[in-house]
């Protein structure tokens, strides 16, 4: 069975490169490691010592929000992203978070299936939010979850 556990400064280079694997715009060591500093909840999902994907979770008052959610590729569609979904929920709900928020990309399909699945729905878009391949930018769908 995959668990949870802290992420630390030590797996802060595994992260990195699942994450360069995983995503067209990635964050980097650095976001990770303010992550860390800011004291986000970050954790490391893994089985048998094989780091199967991670999550960043940022508190705020009564809300939380899911600033990242990966599983190494090579792990996708086991069922894994919606496993660690749930765990992230647990924890908001744990720290009594009223909702949990998240933006995601319009063209990374995966995700927003992810989220859907999740009963994540859509209140509100940010135009041109990300970065993008072309040198355009492109919209960013926000989500919510109420808990
Ligand atoms: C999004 C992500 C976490 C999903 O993880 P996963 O382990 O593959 O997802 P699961 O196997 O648990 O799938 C759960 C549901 O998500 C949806 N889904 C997952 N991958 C999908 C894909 N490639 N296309 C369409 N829907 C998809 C489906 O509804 C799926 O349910 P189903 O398998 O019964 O059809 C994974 O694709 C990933 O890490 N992507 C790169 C990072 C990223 O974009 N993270 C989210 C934004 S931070």
């Amino acid at each position: 069975m995959p668990a949870l556990r802290e992420m630390s400064l030590a797996d802060v280079n595994a992260v990195a490169l699942i994450e360069r694997r995983a995503h067209p715009h990635p964050w980097t060591r650095g976001n990770f490691t303010d992550a860390l500093a800011s004291r986000y909840l970050c954790k490391v999902y893994e089985r048998e010592n094989v780091m199967l994907g991670y999550l960043v979770l940022m508190p705020a008052v009564d809300e939380a929000q899911l600033l990242d959610l990966t599983i190494a590729p090579e792990h996708q569609r086991q069922g894994l992203g919606r496993a660690l979904l749930d765990e992230a929920l647990e924890m908001a709900r744990n720290m009594k978070m009223r909702r949990v928020l998240l933006e995601a990309r319009l063209s990374n399909v995966a995700a927003l299936g992810l989220y859907r699945a999740a009963g994540f729905h859509e209140i509100g878009l940010r135009r041109r939010y990300y970065p993008s391949d072309n040198g355009e930018r492109e919209d960013a769908i926000v989500m919510e979850r109420l808990l």
